[in-house]
């Protein structure tokens, strides 16, 4: 290995589980249909980068993990609140919660299934391209452990994140209608809803008590709605800033296909973010949506039906503004991710391993140069 000397903490648990996940997300492949045949064969490989450059084989890892954990939490989201069915199976629905964010729009279950739907495709996707051409996948499985959902239609199978206490970063809904601002110059937005970004609160129900009151369970159904935005934006913004170190055209191809969905995500849930009702949620008064088109908010900033990206300045102040994703900055960006999703609590309750084998993923991520530009230096 090239890289023994730099790797420090959680490489013997990343091989661990990489080794053993090959094995288990193998055999899934197999049993999808995915890889009839491949798995002894791959088994059998001991270049962890098969063909695929070191580098665009890290960056394709590190996706898959994102990946893997979107499709969860993902998942615990479709079996409360989406459409249970044989394309997205798990849960049986919970009606109130349903209802409540069916206040942000009728669709919202059949959304909510469709996005998870694509996040399986698209873990399923690279981990079986990256086995395609020789290199070790991901697998998370040894680290579904966290407990989920008690309240009535979760499945109740154990988690790898935790949708019950989170602190849901709202940024991106201001850093969007801004006309001045970009993140890559190292700018700063406000919180579209202030509350949120502080705290821990549940975006499903946590056992059948949070079903009561209407507004407690409306107020569980607007976190949610917020959070989705939340988690799509990131997606948004990943892809793009990956692309720029990748170096076979084919993985560029994935990365350039991939990213876009998650921007098709992203706008859906910011346009029925907007919907969610102004309230204070009554069994924990510090959690408010304020009315986004009411003073002291309003305007520019806030208004609730400015869902397309405002332009910006992009690369350099002397350029024109110009309607782009945000931020797209490639420096690292997979250790952004990876502290972003751990900032937002999605991992409460998740053992050092795990945070060991995700800091491990996201440094190889960004460790990866464009073969041509290394070639240069
Ligand atoms: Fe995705
Ligand atoms: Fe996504």
């Amino acid at each position: 290995m090239e890289k023994s000397e730099s790797v420090i903490q959680g490489f013997a648990n990343r091989r661990t589980f990489l080794k053993n996940g090959m094995m288990a997300a193998g055999a899934t492949a197999v049993a999808a249909g995915l890889l009839p045949g491949r798995v002894s064969a791959f088994g059998e490989e001991d270049e962890k980068s098969g063909r695929l450059t070191k580098g665009d084989a890290a960056i394709l890892r590190f996706l898959a993990a994102a990946e893997i954990l979107e499709t969860d939490l993902w998942v615990q989201y479709n079996e409360l609140g989406g459409v249970q069915d044989n394309e997205v199976p798990g849960g049986s629905g919970s009606a109130p919660y349903t209802t409540a964010l069916q206040v942000l729009d009728m669709d919202m279950p059949q959304y909510i299934h469709d996005n998870t739907e694509d996040e399986f495709t698209h873990e399923d996707f690279i981990n079986a391209y990256l086995a395609s051409k020789g290199a070790d996948i991901v697998d998370l499985e040894p680290f579904r452990t966290l407990p989920g959902s008690k309240a009535t239609g979760s499945s109740g199978k154990p988690r790898l994140t935790n949708l019950m206490e989170l602190t849901v970063d709202t940024s991106w809904w201001t850093r969007y209608r801004s006309r001045t601002k970009n993140p890559d110059f190292g700018d700063t937005f406000p919180q579209a809803i202030p509350s949120l970004a502080v705290g821990k609160h549940p975006a499903i129900p946590r056992t059948d008590d949070d079903l009561t009151p209407h507004d407690h369970i409306q107020a569980i159904a607007n976190t949610a709605g917020f959070h989705f935005g939340t988690i799509e934006q990131g997606g948004t913004s990943l892809y793009p800033s990956l692309a720029q170190r990748v170096t076979s055209v084919e993985v560029l191809r994935i990365v350039l296909s991939i990213g876009p969905t998650e921007a098709m995500h992203f706008q859906t849930w910011q346009d029925k973010a907007g919907n969610a009702p102004p309230l204070t949620d009554p069994k924990d008064p510090t959690l408010v949506f304020p009315n986004l088109n009411a003073p002291p908010f309003g305007g520019e900033d806030f208004q609730t039906n400015l869902i397309m990206p405002e332009p910006t300045v992009f690369l350099r102040g002397s350029l024109p503004v110009c309607s782009i994703v945000r931020p797209t900055g490639t420096k690292g960006a997979a250790m952004g991710a990876a502290t972003f999703l751990t900032a937002m609590g999605l991992f409460r309750g998740q053992s050092p391993a795990f945070f060991a084998a995700l800091r491990d993923l996201a440094e190889d991520a960004d460790e990866a140069r464009r073969e041509c530009e290394r070639r240069d230096e």
